[in-house]
């Protein structure tokens, strides 16, 4: 090939324009951020004792990443640890790459101790709070960070620029290796232990032994107003967060603007995230801020402590030694407060009118809650009266595959890996939320389904709790896409009279949902990514006992309404 011939063709001061051109185009053009997660047993001693967890790169919390919209994440992630792992990115849409989205059995074999795998995607019209995590068995636990997304080049937040931006991840803490309490408890068939505490960006905080002296301090400056990104990465526990003395203006969640509302408390299930501003109006002292379990099941046990960090105004109040002031302590709701969690999840509006998907070409009906199996003959189990403890989507608990990911049977053609039969409705149509659902019902039918969905199908979903079991809270996540949250209530769904309720103007937009305790909830997004999507409870002891299914989004027309094909070293089982 005469390859530089062709530059002699072109003269020189036209080369130069085009590359100067080519340079300023690439100024302007999105970054692309390539990183190593090195998955890892790390010793970390939190409550008077070190246990050995596994953490990305050793960090615990693990690293953050900030990005802008529109910028490209490569992170090559080898696994160094003793157990299989995928990583997932919590709220990426994820447009056609369903490859690098994570849920383990879902859109990839688990990465093999000692295997590595790359994940590459794009950013696409997101801007917020995010962030990633494990997403093999109860590895999240501790293999978490957050994902923040500025606006692009040029762009500006939808409020005043705040001094500084913090992130504040909540997680749990066992004082056990996490693995072996899941892995006991899917032996059994029992509830898993709940954990020993919760943590403040990695740290449990002054109510809890040996802690004190690492309590997460966070320095700000008196007058300020500071953008707090709270995180809630909690396994198992929906969480009330409030500052002392301090309002919160929410101006997100979930990586989605909302109108500003003002409120003293928010509540955050596990997946969920909430963008708040906060104004340093008060006193310069120490504030604490601090959070505590939303415990929404009746009699059924909590982890119940408080985990707590310190906002430090530049006071030098806490550097004098001996003259460390007490700081303030603020009001939390009380664990069972249902009404404030309610005020808190209506109050959300997206910040700007809503041109709602419509006409609805799906209309869904999924129950979610909890079950019981019976036990296998000859075995003993470990739940409420000798069962197993379940949980289902239109009664059907989850599986998920051995041999074949649901992505890469449904991209291949394998069949035996799944079927597309997962209920439009209920099999059975009960009162969902009465004091006693018939014994009949409580045994869910454990199966790998899909539901089907056509390219860009308007898809309307209500999700009914029910109270089997036990009643609770549900935050429901949909894996590759953002929803708009119509309506929200109590009891069963009735369309009759509940229709009317839809926020048609400006309903918020997330990326998972409490489904009200004995409740419902009404969301509608457009099937516009192809792939194979999880739905599930972000409560992982939920996920563990099978309430999750996946929607099968197929391609539509052409290249760009189709699902890439696979990368080439995604793992194999
Ligand atoms: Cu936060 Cu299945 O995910």
């Amino acid at each position: 090939m005469e390859s530089h011939s062709n530059t002699s063709v072109i003269p020189s001061w036209l080369l130069c324009f085009l590359l100067s051109f080519f340079l300023l185009c690439s100024h302007i053009k999105a970054e692309v951020h390539y990183h190593d997660f090195v998955v890892q047993a790390t010793p970390v001693k939190r409550l008077c004792k070190t246990h050995n967890i596994i953490t990305v790169n050793g960090q615990y919390p693990g690293p953050t990443l900030e990005v802008k919209n529109g910028d490209t994440l490569v992170i090559n992630v080898v696994n160094r640890a003793r157990y299989n792992v995928t990583l997932h990115w919590h709220g990426i849409r994820q447009m056609r790459t369903g490859w690098a989205d994570g849920p383990e059995m879902v859109t990839q074999c688990p990465i093999r101790p000692g295997g590595s795998y790359t994940y590459r995607f794009t950013i696409e019209g997101q801007e917020g709070t995010l962030w990633w995590h494990a997403h093999s068995s109860w590895l999240r636990a501790t293999v978490y960070g957050a994902l923040i997304i500025h606006p692009k080049e040029n762009n500006s937040y939808p409020f005043t620029n705040p001094t500084r931006e913090i992130p504040i991840l909540l997680g749990e803490w066992w004082d056990a290796n996490p693995i072996d309490v899941v892995r006991e408890a899917t032996r059994t068939g029992a509830a898993p232990n709940i954990s020993d505490a919760f943590t403040i960006n990695g740290q449990p905080g002054d109510f809890y032994n040996c802690s004190g002296k690492d309590t997460t301090v966070i320095p700000v400056g008196a007058g300020d107003t500071n953008l707090l990104r709270v995180i809630n990465a909690a396994l198992n526990t929906e969480l009330f967060f409030a500052i002392a003395g301090h309002q919160m203006t929410v101006v997100g969640a979930d990586a989605s603007y909302t109108k500003p509302f003002t409120t003293s408390v928010i509540m955050l299930g596990p997946g969920q995230t909430t963008d708040v501003l906060v104004t340093m109006d008060q006193p310069p002292s120490r504030y604490y801020m601090a959070a505590r379990a939303y415990a929404s099941a009746q009699g059924v046990p909590f982890d119940n402590t408080t985990t707590t960090a310190i906002l430090d105004y530049d006071c030098g109040c806490s550097t004098k030694p001996g003259l460390a002031i007490q700081p303030a302590f603020p009001a939390l709701p009380a664990y069972n407060d249902t009404s404030t969690a309610t005020a808190f999840s209506t109050g959300l509006r997206s910040l700007d009118k809503v041109r709602i998907p419509s006409p609805v070409d799906e209309d869904l009906f999924f129950t979610v809650g909890l079950g019981l199996f019976n036990c296998p003959p000859g075995k003993t189990c470990g739940g409420p009266n000798g069962t197993r403890f379940g949980a289902s989507v239109n009664n059907v608990s989850f599986v998920l595959p051995t041999s074949f990911s649901i992505l890469q049977a449904h991209h291949h053609g394998v069949p035996g890996v799944f079927t597309t039969d997962f209920p439009a409705n209920p099999p059975v149509q009960f009162d969902y939320t009465a004091a006693n659902v018939s014994r009949a019902l409580w045994q869910p039918v454990p199966a790998t389904k899909v539901y089907k969905l056509k390219y860009g199908s308007v898809v309307q979903l209500v999700l009914q709790g029910t109270s089997i079991f036990a009643a609770e809270n549900h935050p429901i996540h949909i894996h590759g896409y953002d929803f708009y949250i119509l309506a929200e209530g109590f009891g069963n769904f009735d369309a009759a009279k509940d229709t009317a309720k839809f926020n048609l103007v400006d309903p918020p937009m997330r990326n998972t949902v409490g489904v009200p305790v004995n409740g419902w909830a009404v969301i509608r997004f457009v099937a516009d990514n192809p792939g194979v999507w999880l739905m599930h409870c972000h409560l992982d002891v939920h996920i563990t006992w099978g309430l999750a299914m996946a929607f099968l989004v197929e391609d539509g027309v052409g290249e760009l309404q189709s699902l890439e094909p696979p990368p080439a070293d995604l793992p194999l089982c």
